[in-house]
């Protein structure tokens, strides 16, 4: 068994905060961003359930697919509106769904997770026929914009797919790592700020995520010259070039949003999605590779025949 996607939707903000407007907040410039980021521009403004909604509802539109078809809802967020109840409870509710729903806190790995979730639950004996994931974050509220250190790259966003059980195998390799001793890297406690030791951030990012990317190929039997999308968390465009340079895919098959996005969390990868899409890459039989990693850390890499 396995699961196809069939409904991709994303949602931004209409608020651009451009790197020339952070430089007249704080001791920056847009050629040190672009440079050490890749970012140009970020969009903020949306709670998490707006984009989650919008998201999920141009996801079901796409599928050609309304409320009563979908058979479980997984929200991947690690901003959720409220503590209680969880982000999906809304998100149920506005876009009419009647089946299970919850959320998934696995930070920027959060829609790989989902997406390997999503795959097993629909795999599973009397399991649901279509899944909706969604991967929405606000980072915007948790952000210091007076810390040049994480300002420059987080941002709001949501991206949504359905995911449709289908009767040949689509989930090649996948892998999901975590190591609860970097916890302290890149946290915010509740009412306060996110805060970041980037450099750290950085390393092991770059070492985990290759590794995972590497070890998902391996279960799956492709090698990294077979890979031919490759759809990547969206954190910075350096260390995207350096998973990139380790893994021995070629960096010209990452479809990159950040530019435009900045980092929206548990959204990138399925706006990266949504740009292959337009791209037309995402061809039936193409082999794409999602890696995500995230507070916790968390990472998470699947290898999926389209
Ligand atoms: N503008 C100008 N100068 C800056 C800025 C800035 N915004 N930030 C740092 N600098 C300076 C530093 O003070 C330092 O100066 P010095 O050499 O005089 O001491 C110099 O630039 C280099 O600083 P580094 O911290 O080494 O810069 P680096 O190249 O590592 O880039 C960055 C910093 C962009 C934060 C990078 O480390 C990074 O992207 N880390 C990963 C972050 C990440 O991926 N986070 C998301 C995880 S996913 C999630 O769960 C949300």
């Amino acid at each position: 068994m396995g699961a196809k996607v069939i409904g991709i939707g994303t949602s931004l903000p209409e608020k651009v905060l451009t790197n020339d407007d952070l430089a007249a907040m704080m001791d920056t410039s847009d050629e040190w961003i672009r440079e050490r980021t890749g970012i140009r521009e970020r969009r903020i403004g949306l709670p998490t359930s707006t984009m989650a909604i919008e998201s999920g509802r141009a996801a079901m539109e796409m599928a050609g697919l309304g409320p009563d078809d979908i058979d479980l809802f997984i929200l991947a967020t690690t901003t959720p509106d409220q503590r209680v109840p969880g982000t999906a409870a809304v998100t149920h509710a506005e876009l009419g769904l009647g089946c299970g729903a919850f959320d998934l806190n696995a930070a920027c790995a959060g829609f790989t997770y989902g997406f390997v979730t999503a795959n097993a639950m629909i795999d599973a004996p009397s399991g649901p026929q279509r899944v909706l994931l969604i991967g929405a974050d606000a980072l915007s509220p948790l952000t210091d914009w007076s810390d040049r250190g994480t300002a420059i790259l987080f941002a709001d966003g949501g991206g949504a797919v359905v995911l449709e059980r289908t009767d040949h195998p689509t989930l090649l390799g996948w892998d999901l790592g975590a190591d609860g001793n970097h916890r302290r890297l890149l946290m915010g406690d509740h009412d306060s700020f996110i805060t970041m030791e980037g450099r750290d951030v950085f390393k092991v990012a770059v070492r985990a995520v290759s590794e995972s990317v590497l070890t998902a190929l391996d279960r799956a039997g492709v090698s990294p010259e077979e890979v031919d999308v490759l759809l990547p968390h969206q954190a910075n465009i350096r260390i995207i070039e350096a998973i990139c340079k380790r893994s021995g895919i070629d960096f010209a098959k990452s479809h990159n949003v950040i530019d435009h996005t900045g980092n929206n969390c548990a959204a990138t990868i399925p706006l990266s999605m949504a740009k292959a899409h337009a791209d037309g890459a995402l061809e039936p039989g193409a082999i794409v590779v999602m890696t995500g990693f995230g507070a916790g850390m968390t990472w998470a890499s699947t290898v999926v025949r389209w």
